[in-house]
């Protein structure tokens, strides 16, 4: 029997192994605060080399430190990654494959939740390209550096932070930006049933290549995450002051710390039980299945298709609908027409 099959890595939802990450190379975007600081603190600690990718450097470097006071063999990096803008993905995306001679685990973190409507850089909206899309198309152009690692080395890993909210969301395909009628909740969870939808495919199409992909709810945590949905942004007088009680009352009863909510994405990260298990949704450091919308194959082949074009064109201008019902015929491979963004950014996305 090997050490791996005899500990259990966790227990309870909570990580009990001790296993190393010397000479692993990790990305954990919006590491800076909340679960991705607590997640960046726990794989420094086990000799990963981490990589901060910060929307804030100053926070960024601040959280760093942070880390050497606890870690002071820590090899930790912080880099600018806004995910509102397509140029900060590029460039952060091109400082890596430039500088890093291996890439072993991406952890797509960062979010933001409930904020009043606005847009990104490219004009998607902001929650959904923070969360979504602007991971999306970090994750495009990084497989070509985790495939690399994964053929020297074990498989590599993508894991996806996404929430058990995306129970609530519902995909809005005929106004996925919500332009009509937006509600700050609605488009989060919307968001986050894309993350799922966003590993079930990228899984399908990742197999065979030595690179896993699962997604994962962290727990209900105390960060600032919430902090526009507790001040009621974006809502009427009668709601702020119901979000207002409500998130009173949830901080002192059903949230846990950071801590303990980055213990799944530990578990993701460093389960050797896992090394193999890709497109699976985990919470309290246990697989647990994808019910009803959630598992849906054809939305989740229907948004990257959708997505992709996004992501070529630089902009959501174009509707929907037609991307969406036309990509749904488009195979994967049968890549697409090129508008709006450069061609060495274009070259990236297809390395
Ligand atoms: N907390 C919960 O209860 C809970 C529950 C379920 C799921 N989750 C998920 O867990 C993940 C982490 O959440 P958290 O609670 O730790 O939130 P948090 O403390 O608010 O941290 C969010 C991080 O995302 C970063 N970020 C925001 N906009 C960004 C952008 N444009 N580019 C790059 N980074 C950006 C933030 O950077 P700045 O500091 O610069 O703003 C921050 O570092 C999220 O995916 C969230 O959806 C959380």
């Amino acid at each position: 029997m090997s050490v791996h099959e005899r500990t259990p890595t966790a227990s309870r939802g909570w990580v009990q192994s001790y296993v190393r990450m010397d000479s692993k190379t990790v990305i954990i975007t919006g590491a800076n605060q909340g679960i991705g600081y607590e997640t960046a603190l726990d794989l420094a600690g086990r000799g990963a080399r981490v990589i901060m990718a910060c929307r804030r450097t100053d926070a960024g470097r601040e959280a760093r430190l942070k880390i050497i006071q606890e870690v002071p063999d820590a090899v930790v990096e912080v880099r600018r990654l806004d995910l509102a803008s397509f140029a900060s993905i590029y460039e952060f995306a091109r400082d890596m494959k430039l500088n890093e001679p291996r890439l072993d685990v991406l952890i797509n973190n960062a979010a933001v939740m409930g904020c009043p409507k606005s847009r990104t850089v490219e004009g998607f909206d902001m929650q959904m390209g923070v969360n979504y899309i602007g991971h999306f198309l970090l994750t495009e152009l990084l497989l070509d550096l985790l495939k690399r690692t994964g053929a020297i080395s074990a498989p590599t890993r993508v894991i996806i932070v996404s929430s058990m909210t995306h129970k609530f969301g519902r995909m809005k395909w005929d106004d996925i930006m919500h332009d009509n009628n937006y509600s700050p909740l609605k488009m989060y969870f919307q968001t986050k049933l894309a993350n799922i939808y966003h590993c079930l495919e990228l899984a399908n199409r990742l197999q065979g290549s030595l690179v896993t992909c699962n997604c994962l709810h962290p727990g209900m945590a105390l960060t600032s995450l919430a902090d526009h949905v507790k001040q009621g942004d974006g809502y009427s007088c009668c709601l702020r002051c119901f979000f207002t009680s409500c998130c009173c009352c949830m901080e002192k009863t059903v949230y846990i710390p950071p801590k303990a909510a980055a213990q799944t994405s530990i578990y993701c990260t460093i389960a050797h039980e896992l090394r193999l298990v890709s497109g699976s949704y985990f919470n309290k450091c246990a697989e647990e299945r994808l019910t009803g919308h959630a598992y849906n194959d054809e939305a989740a082949m229907r948004l990257y298709d959708m997505t992709m074009k996004w992501i070529e064109r630089g902009t959501p201008t174009i509707s929907p609908v037609h991307i969406g019902e036309s990509s749904l015929n488009t195979p994967a491979q049968g890549r697409r027409s090129i508008e709006g963004i450069p061609p060495e950014q274009m070259q990236m996305l297809r390395e």
